[in-house]
């Protein structure tokens, strides 16, 4: 059989017709700006029809099925969002927005595994810059390779001759295979480099991790097609003015995607944090007004976290509201509902909220926390009681269930907090509580709002 070398062509993404050369509408549909470079495999390449050993259909049950072979790094909060440490033969995304921390993240966790030997690529930074930065990290691994090679060829050429336990590329924006014409971050690029790392990967069991850059949009740069073909797909998020950060899994083939990684960017690179509650509870000054501590999950983690917010008399012709760490929508809907069914005066006053240390939450059970905050606000009054709350609100100021209620409690008593407020509906599914807290529980906002701050 002859194998035929691989050729460039131009394809359409929408209907598939093939062009020799790039050009800006498809001559099949008229379809504008589909055209992408791909790689065109001759058909004796491609299609098979004799019957190989690996393809053959088996018996499931006959498949021996082992626990996959992972490494583990001394970085648990790395560990914990890939479900218990790096597996053999995988392809890790970790995307995130440019100066977030990627580099810093991975050359650390390459520097703290001592005794394995790690291939950096880095088409990004130079080996002196490498070099300061490693030196900025109080970490140092005998068996740490450094290259700044770009050529996807010669990067696979190079792993295969180190064999190191695990190639960690920086990043996939920058590296190219010559059999294409397109530049380095191109749809076609990105698509090509990543089918050959993977097909690297599983050959050889040799993990890679790859860095890649998101877009002002959000978007991972380049193509879905490298959320296809990961294994996994970390985003590591934050805010640049904040010193927090956090991966969340958002796709792993070998693990949960509830899982969550927090970390704190310091001066000597970036340290685990495994209490968050503690960080995002500020100071624990329950005297001041406009403040109130929600008792939150991301993922499979209970995280307490100090809501702010500040009422006060329109500065201009509208009134402003602006929300920092959470959706906007919703705190117009909770302004609404405590204007409508709590009779607050809130309509001509500019309201402005905030999650304490920049991070951002979607848990619905922050809903009475935030509305307690703006309550106390208001009508400046401290919400005191070392209390907590953990509810969603409903249009009719309704409260309403929330996830795993009992470990929300566990966690606020093991910070030192004496009430939880919660749903009524949710009394029943409340087991043994933990010393030291008491469960208050309400059916509606109102009648906590009246609580706390009528005193009737
Ligand atoms: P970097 O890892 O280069 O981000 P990315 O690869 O995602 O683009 O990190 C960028 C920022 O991190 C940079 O502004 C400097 C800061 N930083 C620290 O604060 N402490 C450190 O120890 C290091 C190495 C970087
Ligand atoms: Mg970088």
């Amino acid at each position: 059989m002859t194998i035929q070398k691989e050729k460039a062509a131009y394809i359409c993404q929408t209907c598939g017709t093939s062009h020799s050369k790039m050009q800006g509408r498809c001559s099949g549909c008229g379809e504008w700006n589909s055209l992408v470079e791909e790689l065109v495999q001759s058909r004796s390449r491609t299609f098979r029809f004799a019957k190989t050993n690996s393809s053959a259909p088996r018996l499931l049950e006959e498949i021996a099925g082992e626990d996959e072979v992972r490494i583990l790094t001394p970085d648990l909060e790395f560990n914990r969002v890939l479900g218990g440490g790096i597996v053999a033969g995988s392809i890790v995304l970790l995307a995130g927005e440019p100066g977030i921390g990627k580099s810093t993240l991975m050359l650390q966790i390459g520097l703290q595994l001592t005794g394995k030997k790690i291939l950096y690529i880095s088409g990004e930074e130079s080996d002196r810059q490498i070099r300061l930065r490693a030196s900025r990290l109080s970490y140092s691994n005998p068996g740490f390779y450094f290259s700044g090679e770009t050529d996807l060829d010669s990067i696979v050429a190079a792993a295969v001759e180190l064999k190191p336990d695990l190639l960690i590329l920086d990043s996939i924006q920058t590296v190219t295979t010559s059999q294409l014409e397109s530049g380095p971050g191109t749809i076609a690029q990105v698509r090509e480099c990543s089918v050959r790392l993977m097909r690297f990967a599983k050959e050889t069991s040799v993990p890679i991790i790859v860095i890649g850059h998101i877009t002002k949009d959000g978007s991972i740069a380049g193509p879905k097609v490298l959320e296809h073909t990961v294994d996994t797909v970390l985003n590591f998020e934050g805010e640049h003015h904040n010193t927090y950060r956090i991966i969340r899994t958002s796709k792993n083939r070998f693990g949960s995607t509830l899982e969550l990684g927090i970390y704190e960017m310091t001066g000597g690179g970036l340290m685990e944090v495994a209490n968050p509650s503690e960080i995002f509870l500020t100071s624990g000054d329950q005297m001041l007004s406009g403040s109130a501590v929600s008792a939150t999950m991301e993922g499979l983690r209970p995280i307490l976290i100090e809501t702010q917010a500040l009422v006060s008399p329109m500065a201009y012709g509208t009134p402003q509201r602006s929300a920092t760490g959470f959706d906007i929508r919703r705190l117009n809907m909770l302004l609404a509902v405590l204007e409508k069914r709590c009779g607050m005066g809130i309509g001509g006053k500019d309201v402005f909220v905030n999650l304490a240390g920049g991070i951002r939450i979607e848990d619905p059970a922050l809903d009475l926390g935030l509305a307690v905050a703006v309550a106390s606000s208001l009508y400046d009054i401290p919400v005191g009681g070392k209390a907590v709350f953990a509810a969603e609100i409903g249009l009719s100021g309704e409260l309403r269930s929330v996830s795993r209620i009992d470990q929300r409690v566990a966690e606020a008593a093991k910070l030192g907090f004496a009430t939880i407020w919660i749903a009524d509906s949710q009394i029943k599914s409340i087991g043994e509580l933990p010393n030291g807290i008491a469960v208050r529980s309400a059916a509606k906002l109102q009648d906590v709002i009246r609580n706390l701050f009528r005193g009737d």
